[in-house]
């Protein structure tokens, strides 16, 4: 899956039917969250335009951001791999870019959990992750960090409440749930 670099329209198409290509629940969990993730992120493009988001990124990116998750135990979302859940971002990284993916994508992958996690997080609470910042930076990993947080995979059906998404960050530290806060008022 090499030649990415004019970003196909759909590549995230492919990718799936690379990595999910049977018709299982896994895969309808999957792509049902990821349309969510990617709908939301829409809507935030285009309420603020002057962030000048790349729209076909987001949605590519948005769809591809949880590829990882088949690799995780997390029997609950039909994931029956053998790595720890906060893995599933790193694991997806790794995916898109042994597919020849362009990086920007792994990144958000790699990005996306709670709204990011530090050197520090994974120092001080012995995280199972390689130690670096998994910090979002761009304008698309930040939107699309922030529009996954209102949607779990266990309620497919529920769009989380501004709330309700902030409650499910307390688990992560203070600094997380600054980064919500600003992201409440760039992208409300
Ligand atoms: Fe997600």
């Amino acid at each position: 899956m090499k030649n990415n670099t004019d970003t196909p329209h759909m590549i995230w198409r492919e990718v799936f039917r690379h990595c999910y290509p049977e018709d299982t629940d896994l895969r309808r969990i999957l792509l049902q969250h990821s349309q969510s993730v990617a709908i939301k992120s829409l809507q935030i493009v285009s309420l603020h335009p002057e962030l000048k988001a790349n729209r076909d990124f987001i949605i590519n990116a948005a769809m591809l951001h949880d590829i990882g998750i088949k690799f995780c135990d997390a029997p609950g979302i039909c994931c029956h791999g053998d790595k720890p859940y906060i893995q599933h971002g790193i694991m997806g990284a790794r995916t898109l870019r042994e597919l020849g993916i362009e990086e920007r994508y792994a990144r958000v992958c790699e990005r996306h959990t709670g709204t990011g996690i530090t050197r520090t997080d994974i120092e001080d609470r012995q995280l199972p992750l390689p130690s670096a910042d998994y910090l979002p930076e761009t304008i698309e990993e930040q939107i699309i960090c922030y529009a996954d947080k209102f949607f779990s995979k266990s309620h497919l059906e529920r769009t989380k409440t501004i709330d309700q998404a902030r409650n499910s960050l307390l688990k992560f530290s203070e600094e997380g749930l600054k980064r919500f806060d600003k992201w409440i008022k760039m992208f409300e």
